[in-house]
């Protein structure tokens, strides 16, 4: 996307730099962070940032072999702003002083009273007399750089925000970006509006640079894209057929593992509504023989897994002359990410690869959404006319219901686990519930269970309901129903699918257990 103004974030290693990244999209700003390690002087030239930001990171100025950008960085004549340890860069860098910690590290909630608010970056920020923000820092500056100014003061932090107005630099010791800073977003805006950022970051504008985008790199070529029915491979095979049209062929690979009629609906929606080539790789016999079994769930998923690629190759091959391969990856797949112990290393979710199938093909691919975060994939599906529905469903495992069904699984274990999922999620729709819950499904359990029905005793399955909150799938928490709504869920789930006759709700957090049970 060259020909948008790029604003440059220097990343030193702390764990919210890619918070400064998502509110400057926010504000349809265009950004990349780039490792400390991997930002040189060419780097600098040949990237021609409109505006640099130096993150903050863990280290000391003082350490050995500390991080530092290129001196260049200060040479550029654009606007910069250091946070934290971006601060005492730029102080160190420019002639102040920073000081070890002793007993004035900060970390948390702290108050910033301007000291001269007149400053272009404090623009409307202080609305009160004070601003809460948010630190985190051991060492400290303890003299400011030649041409600073001090805007702002914190009991703490004599220094917590100061520029030098000639040059547009700015310096701020707490962390904007955060959550706990409650109008950092402000300080945000005001540094990319006096950057000259015109703030044409739109979907719109991704969209049509996408599409030019493909068309270059894939000429009249074919591309084949792996179909899993998720959100971020069907944004992609809507954007790439919008682009290239009928030289894009999708393969959806249906194990036998999706839920109640969501293979038609995969199939219905892409052939028949997008009109997109679709093979419907029906393999389900071949799984579920495979599987049969197997109870272990790492061996389990290494079947799934080995199998997925060899079908997923024998359907590709039968596309005479495919030279591409579409993914769905995302920005925060790509994200290198700075390694203390090493060079920049470059963390890539091994799910989002159609493990090594590139290289085996000799196919180059094409992963038109590098440069989104998952809430922009959803906007641009929304651009693209997905249904709402489609765009907010809930995540869903590459190994599908296996990882659903502890222990071994079962043609009629499957049937009834597809049955009490349907229901279950009826009922959160009912409620109205589905969209404040990141993930919910039913677990079937590896145990019967005694019940009385009717008359009668009756020996079933019992099952779990999960459904948890969660920002990024890493961390979550359980749902918190209604006793109601759990009651009416199980009577429902009991009496309207034979072969349960138990229900339970697992209220474990991750950590320490995880979201799926297996
Ligand atoms: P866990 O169970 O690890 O899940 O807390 C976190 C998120 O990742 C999804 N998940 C997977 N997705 N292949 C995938 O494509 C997998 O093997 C896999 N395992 C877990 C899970 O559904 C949740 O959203």
């Amino acid at each position: 996307m060259t020909h948008h103004d790029r604003l440059l974030i220097i990343d030193f290693g702390s764990q919210v730099t890619q918070l400064i990244a998502r509110r400057l999209r926010e504000l349809s700003v265009y950004c990349e962070i780039h490792p400390f390690q991997k930002v040189t002087e060419s780097f600098l030239t040949e990237f021609a940032p409109k505006a640099v930001i130096l993150s903050g990171g863990p280290s000391s100025v003082f350490a050995d072999g500390a991080p530092m950008p290129p001196a260049s960085v200060f040479d550029l004549g654009v606007p910069i702003l250091g946070i934290c340890y971006g601060q005492q860069v730029m102080m160190h860098c420019l002639g102040g002083k920073v000081e070890r910690g002793h007993g004035t590290a900060e970390f948390g909630r702290a108050f910033v009273t301007p000291k001269d608010a007149d400053l272009v970056l404090l623009e409307g920020w202080f609305e009160d007399d004070r601003e809460q923000v948010w630190m985190s820092h051991g060492d400290h500056v303890s003299e400011i750089a030649p041409g600073f100014d001090v805007y702002g003061t914190s009991p703490n932090a004599p220094f917590a925000i100061t520029a030098d107005t000639e040059r547009n630099f700015f310096a701020v010791q707490f962390h904007p970006e955060v959550h706990h800073t409650p109008n950092g977003k402000k300080l945000y805006q005001n540094f990319v509006r006096l950057a000259g950022f015109k703030g044409d970051w739109t979907m719109g504008a991704y969209r049509d640079d996408a599409i030019a985008k493909i068309r270059n790199q894939v000429g009249d070529r074919k591309v084949i894209c792996g179909l899993s029915g998720g959100v971020d491979s069907s944004v992609a095979a809507v954007l790439i057929h919008e682009a290239i049209g009928d030289q894009l062929t999708c393969v959806f690979v249906d194990h036998g593992l999706l839920r109640l009629n969501e293979a038609d609906e995969v199939v219905s929606m892409f052939r028949d509504n997008y009109n997109i080539p679709l093979i419907h790789a029906d393999e389900a016999d071949l799984f579920l023989n495979a599987l049969e079994g197997v109870s272990d769930p790492e061996q389990k998923r290494k079947t799934i897994g080995k199998l997925f690629i060899d079908v997923f190759q024998k359907y590709a091959n039968d596309i005479d002359g495919a030279e591409f391969l579409a993914q769905g990856t995302l920005y925060p797949d790509v994200i290198e990410s700075v390694s203390f112990s090493g060079g920049p290393s470059v963390t890539i979710k091994s799910h989002h690869n159609v493990g090594g199938l590139p290289e085996k093909m000799g196919l180059k691919l094409v992963e038109p959404l590098r440069e989104l975060f998952k809430d922009e994939v959803r906007a641009l599906g929304r651009e693209l006319g997905l249904p709402d529905s489609f765009i907010g469903r809930h995540p869903f495992p590459g190994p599908g219901l296996a990882i659903r069904c502890p222990g071994e699984i079962t043609r009629n274990k499957l049937e009834i686990l597809r049955r009490a999922d349907a229901v279950y999620i009826d009922q959160i729709r009912k409620h109205g519930l589905y969209d404040e819950i990141w993930q919910a499904f039913v677990a079937i359990l590896p145990v019967r269970t005694v019940g009385v029905m009717g008359d009668g005793r009756t020996y079933d399955y019992a099952c779990a309901l999960r459904a948890v909150t969660s920002v990024d799938g890493m961390t979550a928490d359980y749902y918190p129903f209604t006793h109601e709504f759990l009651g009416e869920t199980a009577t429902r789930i009991i009496n309207e699918v034979q072969g349960i006759n138990r229900v339970t709700y697992d209220i474990t957090s991750k950590p320490p257990g995880t979201i799926e049970w297996e």
